[in-house]
């Protein structure tokens, strides 16, 4: 049993008191206790060590008092099981020394066994739902199937993914072969981690917003639609496509539960393009967060006013920035959980 379950409830649509609230990236670089685990071990160690990513998972939901855990892992892990090696540079992101730029490239990839390859992620999740014991729920994720074609191909972090494009746009068959193997795997992955333990799943399309309407729908949409009808039924299911708002009407018709906003669209809007059976979440810009608390808590409370009372889940429109103030962090959490529905 959980005992705050604010999260599962407005996913599933029921009327609650207020907003539940998490931050996407919560556990990261602006927790001194996470830097600190940091200087001792590599990135993929930790992602690979139960123990440190249980403890990390844990950290915001003890020093920041959000409604709800999301694992410690990142959405690279995957193209690693599919058979890239998969480096985090220092200052620089990630980076895969080998990636997908032809045919013969395509041999090196597989749809991997999951329990072979991702099985310390299941192992994480057991052990973050004993530390957690019922407090709160937590999120399992993954990468959408467009965005980690984005990195397979283009090899690094991009401002535009010129490469990944000109993959797509040149050898469209080769693409969507790949696109598909990276759903049939992300399908299996998040099955097991519904399995393992997490209480709802939420698919990362950072990159989506590269794409015009038409295309988002051939290369994003229509893999990310796969993989909703296919775990849907087993946790509610959370699809975020940064930059991609021109699809929230398209989004909500996969049946998925919640979809994520970032803060280029305003609440009203986005509720009148997703309709109102799908919970919107987000979308305070992250940038936000370094400005003075006060303007922090009033600018919080307009966003809630602006969604509305239900269907919102109070988040960030992207990951929370390395050089914001904990005690940032915690005003915008903390104004959320004063916030009362009115009647
Ligand atoms: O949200 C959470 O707290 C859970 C953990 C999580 C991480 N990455 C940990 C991480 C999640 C959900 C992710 C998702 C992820 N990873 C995305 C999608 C979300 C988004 O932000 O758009 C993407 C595109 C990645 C790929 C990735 N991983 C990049 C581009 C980078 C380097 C840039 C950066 O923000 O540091 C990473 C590294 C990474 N993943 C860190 C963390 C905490 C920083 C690692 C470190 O330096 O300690």
């Amino acid at each position: 049993m959980i005992q705050n379950d604010l999260l599962l409830r407005t996913l599933r649509g029921e009327q609650t008191e207020r907003p539940p609230v998490w931050m996407m990236r919560q556990a990261g670089r602006y927790l001194p206790e996470y830097m600190v685990l940091r200087e001792k071990y590599g990135f993929f160690e930790r992602c690979q060590t139960p123990e440190l990513a249980c403890e990390i998972t844990l950290q915001p939901i003890d020093i920041v008092g959000v409604d709800a855990a999301i694992l410690f892992s990142d959405i690279l892990v995957v193209p690693q099981a599919m058979g890239l090696e998969v480096q985090l540079v220092e200052s620089k992101g990630p980076l895969l020394p080998d990636p997908v730029k032809t045919a013969a490239d395509m041999n090196r990839i597989r749809v991997p066994e999951i329990s072979e390859t991702l099985g310390y992620v299941m192992d994480a999740i057991r052990l973050i739902k004993k530390e957690l014991n019922g407090r709160v729920p937590l999120i399992g994720f993954a990468g959408a199937p467009w965005t980690i074609l984005c990195y397979m191909v283009q090899g690094k972090g991009s401002k535009t993914f010129d490469e990944a494009k000109a993959f797509c746009y040149t050898q469209p068959e080769l693409a969507h072969q790949l696109l598909q193997m990276i759903t049939d795997t992300t399908i299996a992955y998040l099955s097991a981690q519904i399995e393992a333990g997490a209480d709802t799943v939420q698919l990362f399309d950072s990159w989506g917003g590269l794409l015009g309407p038409a295309d988002f729908e051939i290369l994003s949409l229509q893999y990310m639609r796969q993989i909703v009808t296919a775990v849907k039924d087993k946790a509610p299911t959370i699809l975020f496509a940064k930059g991609a708002w021109h699809s929230l009407e398209e989004m909500a018709a996969t049946g998925a539960h919640g979809l994520g906003i970032d803060w280029c669209i305003q609440p009203q809007r986005a509720r009148q393009f997703a309709g109102s059976n799908v919970t919107l979440q987000g979308n305070f810009d992250p940038a936000k967060l370094l400005g003075p608390i006060p303007v922090i808590k009033k600018e919080v409370t307009a966003m809630l006013d602006a969604f509305g009372p239900g269907r919102h889940i109070a988040n960030l429109g992207h990951g929370i920035l390395p050089n914001v103030p904990v005690a940032h962090a915690k005003a915008f959490v903390d104004t959320v959980k004063e916030y009362r529905y009115k009647g």
